[in-house]
Parts: C-alpha cells; sequence; structure tokens
C-alpha cells in the first residue's frame, strides 16, 4: 500500500502568512502540520509516499527531504497547478501503478492518527473508505448524507448541507479511482473534486465504506482552526526544559526547547518556547507555542502562534493571534505618537 500526501494549492485562507510560505509548514506546537500527516502515515506501515508538491515545493522538499527521518520513502510529485484534490490523484497514476493507497490531506491533523483505518482498509478490501466528522460548519466541507450507515450522496460544499458529516481529509482508495477521477468534470470552483470522484464510485456500485470518527480532527486552512489545533497539541505535551531558566516562575506544562532562555518571567502552560528565543521580563499565557529565535521582551503574549526569528518588544499585551516570520512589533516613543505599521497583503490588525 502506498500514500498520496497532498501539498500543493493555495493557501488563500492564511494569508499573508502564506504569501511568504507553504500552509503545510506553519507549525502546531513547533512542529509543521505536514509532520504530523507524515508521521501518521509511518506509523500505519507505509513506506511509500509520493507528496504533491505545488508554488512551494522548494520549501517542502528542504523540510521533508528524502523522508529518511520519517522512516518513509518520499517520491515528489508536481502538479502545475491547484486544479483539484481529483486532478492530482490523476497526474500521480505513474507513482500509485495499481496499488492501494492512502490519500492525506496536508493541511489535516487527525488525533488518533491513521492506523486503524487503514488496517480495516486492508481487512474489508472496499474500492474505497472515507472518513466523515460532525462538524458545525458543515457548508465549509465535502458533506456526506448517509441512510442505513450507507453513502446515499457526497457534495462538495452545499449551500443546504443535508447532514453534519463532513469529509475529513484522509481517504482510501483501490485502482478503480482512477476510472473516476478520469470521468468526472470540474466543478462550479474550477476543480475537480474527489467529492465527485467518490460519488462516481457510489453510482457505478462500487464499495465506498464510511467510517464515522469519535477522536478530533482538524482542517487547519484557517487562523480559528490554526490555534484549536494547537491548543489541542500543546495540552497533549509532557514538561520538558531543555533550556536556561533565571529567575522566573514556570507553571504547568511548559516545553523549553534548546537554548531557549527565560529570564524574569513567568510562564504559564500549557506553552512551547523554541530554540534558542530568549524570553526577557515578559509572560508567556496559556495556549502559546513561540517558533525558534524568537525574542519577547517587556511583553505579554497568550492564546497565539509565533513564528521563527520574530520580536515583540514592549507590548501591552497579545492574544489570540498568528505572527508571522521575521516580523517586528514594537513600542515607539517617537513624537508624534501614531501606529507605524508596515503590513503585507491580506493581513488583519485590530487595535486598542
Ligand atoms: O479538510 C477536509 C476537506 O478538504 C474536505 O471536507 C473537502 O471535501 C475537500 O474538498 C477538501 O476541501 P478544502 O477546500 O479544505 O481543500 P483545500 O483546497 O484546502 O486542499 C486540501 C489540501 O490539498 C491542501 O493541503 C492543499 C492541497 N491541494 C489542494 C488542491 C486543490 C493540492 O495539493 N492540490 C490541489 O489541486
Amino acid at each position: 500500500m502506498k500514500a498520496l500526501v497532498l501539498s500543493g494549492g493555495k493557501g488563500t485562507r492564511l494569508r499573508p502568512i502564506t504569501h511568504t510560505s507553504a500552509k503545510q509548514l506553519v507549525p502546531v506546537a513547533n512542529k509543521p502540520i505536514l509532520f504530523y500527516g507524515l508521521e501518521a502515515i509511518a506509523e500505519s506501515g507505509i513506506k511509500d509516499v509520493g507528496i504533491i508538491v505545488g508554488d512551494t515545493k522548494n520549501e517542502i522538499m528542504s523540510a521533508v527531504g528524502d523522508g529518511k527521518k520519517f522512516g518513509i520513502k518520499v517520491t515528489y510529485i508536481p502538479q502545475a497547478a491547484p486544479l483539484g484534490l481529483a486532478h492530482a490523484v490523476k497526474i500521480s497514476q505513474d507513482f500509485l501503478k495499481d496499488d492501494e493507497f492512502v490519500m492525506y490531506l496536508g493541511d489535516n491533523l487527525i488525533r488518533d492518527g491513521i492506523k486503524s483505518f487503514v488496517d480495516e482498509f486492508r481487512k474489508k478490501k472496499p474500492n474505497s473508505q472515507i472518513l466523515l466528522a460532525k462538524v458545525p460548519n458543515p457548508q465549509q466541507f465535502g458533506v456526506a448524507e448517509l441512510k442505513d450507515g450507507k453513502i446515499l450522496r457526497l457534495v462538495e460544499k452545499p449551500k443546504q448541507p443535508k447532514s453534519d458529516l463532513a469529509l475529513v481529509g484522509v481517504y482510501m482508495f483501490d485502482k478503480n479511482i482512477f476510472e473516476a477521477v478520469n470521468s468526472i468534470k470540474p466543478s462550479w470552483r474550477g476543480e475537480l473534486e474527489i467529492t465527485d470522484a467518490i460519488q462516481y464510485l457510489v453510482e457505478k456500485k462500487f464499495t465506498v465504506i464510511p467510517h464515522i470518527i469519535n477522536g478530533w480532527w482538524k482542517d487547519t486552512g484557517k487562523l480559528e482552526d490554526m490555534l484549536e489545533a494547537n491548543r489541542i497539541i500543546l495540552d497533549t505535551l509532557k514538561k520538558e526544559n531543555l533550556g536556561i531558566v533565571e529567575n522566573s516562575t514556570i507553571e504547568g506544562k511548559v516545553v523549553i526547547q534548546k537554548n531557549a532562555e527565560i529570564i524574569n518571567s513567568t510562564i504559564r502552560g500549557p506553552v512551547i518556547i523554541g530554540e534558542n528565543c530568549k524570553i526577557i521580563n515578559s509572560y508567556i499565557g496559556p495556549f502559546t507555542s513561540v517558533y525558534f529565535n524568537t525574542v519577547i521582551e517587556n511583553s505579554e503574549i497568550e492564546h497565539s502562534i509565533i513564528l521563527e526569528n520574530s520580536k515583540v518588544k514592549d507590548v501591552r499585551r497579545i492574544a489570540d493571534s498568528l505572527i508571522g516570520q521575521n516580523v517586528e512589533i514594537l513600542k515607539s516613543e517617537k513624537k508624534p505618537q501614531a501606529y507605524r505599521i508596515m503590513v503585507g497583503d491580506s493581513s488583519r490588525v485590530e487595535i486598542i
């Protein structure tokens, strides 16, 4: 069995972060989202993994490499444009051949991994197995309508959803999926939808098994989802200190990574502070992840994700935020007193 991981696409909902970097590499609890998926695939016993890459190809390739560090062998499959999830399957036929495979969307996080689903698929040998989860906002997903435990219909992002069961971004297929992806037409948004390809399998009487999952699952496309995923993962970490703590109070589950320095500060977990960070005269509150080489001085921050090489200085309080790489947020004493801002396209700043 093989795996196909989708790591192309546009990432429009996480702009401006994704203007400059791949959405699948944004860290959750200081680890790129994509890595959780690759680890789950390795854990399910699959070694041969194709990764679909688009504009952010170089970044993904340098982060994942040949896959050895995950115990897998990676083949990169370039997709010229994000023409849809079913398009990604179509262009991967040379890699997948006649093998069964798991398709994993690179921005999805699934708590319990995928081993039990892969085992079930191997045992029951249906033509396809899909995972479904109850969501409060089904119109933003592919939605399944079931009857007596069987799939009646699947619709991509319906305006009036017939159920609250969303398609999770992990699918299992045998070779018959190629007939489906070669038969469907692009949707209203111009994409070849995997949801339509599975609907084709259902209509042609192939066996498609739905599996409703109970553990949490996150599609990390939006800021709120990123913060929620970060909360959930931070809560599972074990306390650890590989850095230097001076004259500071560390409360609860706090991970301090290599060479980080915490000076005259209070850290209230769950929190992770990345390698080579400096936290000086500051308060870092629950559910915050600070990626590597970032400095926080004379400031308070909570329930936020800060990426690498950034600096926050003399800022009263930041909350519920996602701060990108190489960002500086500083207090200015200059007169006239004013907000002086240089923010990228599609940014959002809330001020008090
Ligand atoms: O997360 C689950 C949802 O994923 C499902 O409920 C939907 O049925 C399914 O269509 C998909 O919806 P999204 O609109 O969230 O998909 P998105 O465009 O975010 O793409 C998912 C991943 O696949 C993402 O990591 C980018 C990558 N991708 C996407 C497209 C369209 C590619 O690699 N190539 C593509 O052509």
